[in-house]
């Protein structure tokens, strides 16, 4: 049983209040009493992943959000995320446990100075990976996550300029992909760049029969080297699937939860980080905890807030991506 300890995160009412309790039944509890659903990505906590209705990467997450028939959905996953399902689902009330679970990729594209570069390069069809604020997505002429990057980049003419944003690394691999020459905005995610090079050679002579898979936010160097380079889902799907029996993980150490589950008998060796840090743990995605999620279900907050205007703009790239993505 599961019972809420002393947390830092949580104010001492809070604590007091749900001591004691065993919060899974509780939460098991409200979503039946509230008819609510519990959606949760890759990168949380493995007993967040445990209660949820359903696990996902970013487009499998936005795609049941906005066919979702209830009216309270809590998102277990970062502000973009959540924010998504809110701009793609409006009836719905959307939660996410923690609403200063951000994203570096995110951050690091302020929509003022996304305009600017925009202003600059008026010819050029605008791409936003998913990972980017509502600001951002307004700005844009089509979205794309991971797993529909490629689909999406091909559907645009050939001799059509493209604007990619904001991660340099996805985009530098799309582009290498598909031949397309991209001008990248140069954000980059914290988890991803973390990757030793140098570790996971070594890592690679000491296990040869390891593969090494990838997420393609990882560096270009490091995916050079990838056997496999795939979204969250890709990668588990691989895993599952795939002959072999050993593969080092380059992404975020929560998908491992689902691949221990899914191939209880294949050796999973998470990739290294640079530093002897534990950085390869989204430090967002952390912030949700099995107490918030809990608090947030009771208590109906914190909700996602998005002004009716912008929302409406966000909306129409995003289910551009929808629709190109078939
Ligand atoms: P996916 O689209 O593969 O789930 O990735 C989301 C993400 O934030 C990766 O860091
Ligand atoms: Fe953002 Fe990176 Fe965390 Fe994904 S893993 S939510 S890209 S900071």
């Amino acid at each position: 049983m599961k019972t809420v300890s002393s947390s830092s995160t949580l104010s001492s009412s809070q604590v007091s209040l749900t001591a004691n309790l065993d919060l899974v039944s509780e939460i098991e509890h409200l979503k039946k009493m509230k008819n609510a659903l519990v959606l949760a990505h890759y990168y949380q906590e493995s007993e967040i992943q445990d209660i949820a209705d359903f696990i996902g990467d970013s487009l499998e997450l936005a795609r049941t959000a906005q066919k979702a028939q209830a009216k309270l959905i809590l998102f277990a996953g970062v502000h973009f995320m959540a924010e998504g399902a809110q701009i793609l689902n409006p009836e719905a009330t959307v939660l996410l446990p923690d609403l200063r679970a951000g994203c570096s990729l995110s951050d690091s594209c302020p929509p003022a100075a996304f305009a600017r570069l925009r202003a600059k390069y008026p010819d050029h069809f605008v791409v936003s990976y998913i990972n980017c604020s509502a600001e951002i997505k307004a700005q844009s002429d089509v979205i794309c996550t991971s797993s529909n990057a490629l689909k999406i980049i091909q559907r645009i003419p050939e001799n059509q300029n493209i604007l990619f944003a904001p991660d340099r690394n996805l985009g530098a691999y799309i582009a290498q992909q598909t031949g397309r020459k991209l001008l990248l905005w140069q954000g980059t995610c914290i988890v991803h760049e973390t990757f030793s090079e140098r570790k996971i050679i070594d890592l690679k002579i000491q296990n040869p029969d390891a593969l090494l898979i990838a997420h393609p936010e990882c560096e270009p160097t490091l995916l050079s080297r990838a056997d496999f380079i795939g979204s969250t889902s890709s990668l588990l799907q691989y895993v599952i699937d795939s002959p072999a029996l050993k593969f080092i993980i380059a992404t975020e150490e929560g998908i491992l939860h689902q691949m221990r589950k899914k191939a209880p008998h294949k050796t999973l060796i998470p990739a290294p980080p640079n530093q002897s840090c534990h950085c390869n743990a989204c430090p967002f995605m952390k912030l949700n905890t099995l107490e918030k999620v809990y608090l947030a279900l009771r208590d109906e907050k914190p909700k996602i807030e998005i002004s009716e205007d912008l929302r409406k703009k966000a909306f129409l790239p995003l289910q551009r991506m929808l629709e190109w993505s078939q």
